[in-house]
């Protein structure tokens, strides 16, 4: 068994991510012991497999966990500026989706993998395209990171390529396939539905996916409410807002996650509260793609869950949680006041909250006895984060992401002093590259 002990940091511990000065001894997976002054000596097998991390003058704490993410989109960044959602799908996104081949989803892939762990995120919950999602569940697997990965689900309209294009009855066998024959040896990747949204997508479809997520204890991921004429379009459509739709046929409840809800009136907002449905908030991208500003700090006041993703790359441009959990706590100042959306909320939010709305929050979330060990070491003592005061204040308000210097995800070293161990950076960079060139030629954009 290995061992692995982090000395002297300031560990944020518990559901309630108080502050103290203790060391954490890990074996194999789990978090075993939290306490002051753990000796190296006093350990069994001693000399054997032990792992000494000295965090002196360091704040240690749980990874970050995105719950909205778009793998294959990370090849896109810079590729799909200064759009609105719709025009940025048919024009951009879903060109170049149609086009991935398993060597650019795998580079997609990889560079979105760097990049997170780089920045300290351990988990994510993430939609993929409609083929290959296999390459993305290979290489995350391979990776040592931790991730809930679906297959785009398309089985309607509004300019979809026809390669996206699926029928019903296709979208599910190849989302079941995916699913059943999924096996990840680790337990770290699993695999989840995840229909596009409302409009992409037949009530049959939604309605099937949802009997049998529940039958199965399965996540469903999608998107809903995101933008002004894409509400419109499932108004004419149904007669009914967002929300109210996506609860008619089956989508509201503890394991759907509904990426964005920025348009979402109160009745809504009720629905998603009363039924324990996960909002997954994407502060920047709202910006981006002038989506508008999501009423978070009205849904947490009616307990509805809300956690934090990225989104994809081309809608932000970057996967890095520091500037999401910054941003979505400044957002909701500039519209309810300063004092809304406090650090220590907004650090919920991007951990716990995240584990919660992935199922996880028994195992991941944040630093306890007991717990899996998703750990992240971040160096506050930097000109931009001197002096601190309040840890997590300057975690939330001044850190940046190359502040972190080591990631740990289930019990394994996956960077150290900022250098990666399971994937060579050049090589990602290099490899990206080429794949992107060769597929904007295949999408023809
Ligand atoms: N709505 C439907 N598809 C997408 C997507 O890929 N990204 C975002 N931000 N919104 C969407
Ligand atoms: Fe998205």
């Amino acid at each position: 068994m290995s061992q692995l002990l982090i000395k002297n940091g300031k560990v944020i511990l518990g559901q309630d991510a108080k502050i103290e000065s203790v060391d954490l001894l890990i074996k194999d997976k789990t978090i075993t012991e939290i306490r002051p002054n753990i000796d190296y000596k006093e350990l069994e097998n001693n000399n054997e497999n032990i792992t000494v991390i000295d965090a002196s003058e360091k704040l240690v704490s749980p990874g970050f966990i995105q719950t909205h993410l778009h793998f294959c989109q990370t090849l896109f960044r810079g590729s799909a500026d200064d759009l609105e959602l719709l025009d940025w799908l048919r024009l951009r996104v879903w060109p170049m989706e149609a086009s991935h081949n398993p060597a650019s989803l795998s580079a997609s892939t990889l560079l979105s993998l760097g990049e997170l762990i780089k920045s300290g995120t351990t988990s994510a919950l993430t939609m993929e395209t409609v083929h290959h999602t296999e390459t993305v569940l290979e290489v995350v697997e391979k990776t040592g990171f931790r991730a809930t990965i679906g297959k785009c689900m398309m089985d309607k309209g509004y300019g979809v390529p026809s390669r996206l294009s699926e029928k019903t009855k296709d979208s599910l066998n190849a989302s079941l396939d995916l699913i059943k024959s999924w096996k990840s040896e680790s337990g770290r990747v699993s695999c989840c539905f995840a229909p596009r949204f409302a409009i992409s997508c037949t009530q049959e479809l939604l309605e099937t996916i949802s009997k049998i997520a529940q039958e199965n204890n399965l996540l469903i991921h999608t998107h809903a409410s995101e933008n002004l004429k894409e509400i419109e379009v499932v108004q004419n459509e149904t007669g009914l807002r967002n929300v109210e739709y996506l609860q008619k046929v089956g989508l509201a409840g503890k394991n759907i996650a509904l990426a964005h809800c920025v348009h979402v009136n109160e009745y809504e907002q009720r629905i998603l509260a009363e039924t324990g449905t996960h909002v997954l908030h994407c502060p920047s991208s709202n910006l981006k793609l002038g989506s508008g500003l999501a009423p978070i700090t009205e849904m947490l006041e009616l307990g509805v869950s809300v956690s934090i993703g990225a989104d994809g790359a081309p809608c932000n441009n970057n996967l890095d949680m520091f500037k999401e959990m910054r941003l979505a706590a400044l957002l909701q100042k500039m519209r309810y006041g300063s004092s809304s959306l406090p650090a220590k909320k907004a650090f919920y939010l991007a951990t716990l909250a995240g584990a919660k709305a992935l199922g996880l929050e028994e195992k991941i979330g944040s630093i306890e006895v007991g717990k899996t060990a998703d750990i992240i070491i971040v160096n506050l003592n930097q000109l931009h984060s001197t002096p601190t005061p309040d840890l997590l204040s300057a975690l939330v308000y001044s850190a940046n992401a190359s502040d972190v210097e080591t990631v740990i995800i289930d019990g394994q070293i996956l960077m150290y002093k900022r250098e990666l161990k399971t994937l060579d950076e050049k090589e990602i960079i290099a490899k990206a590259n080429k794949e992107y060139s060769e597929l904007v030629k295949r999408a023809g954009i």
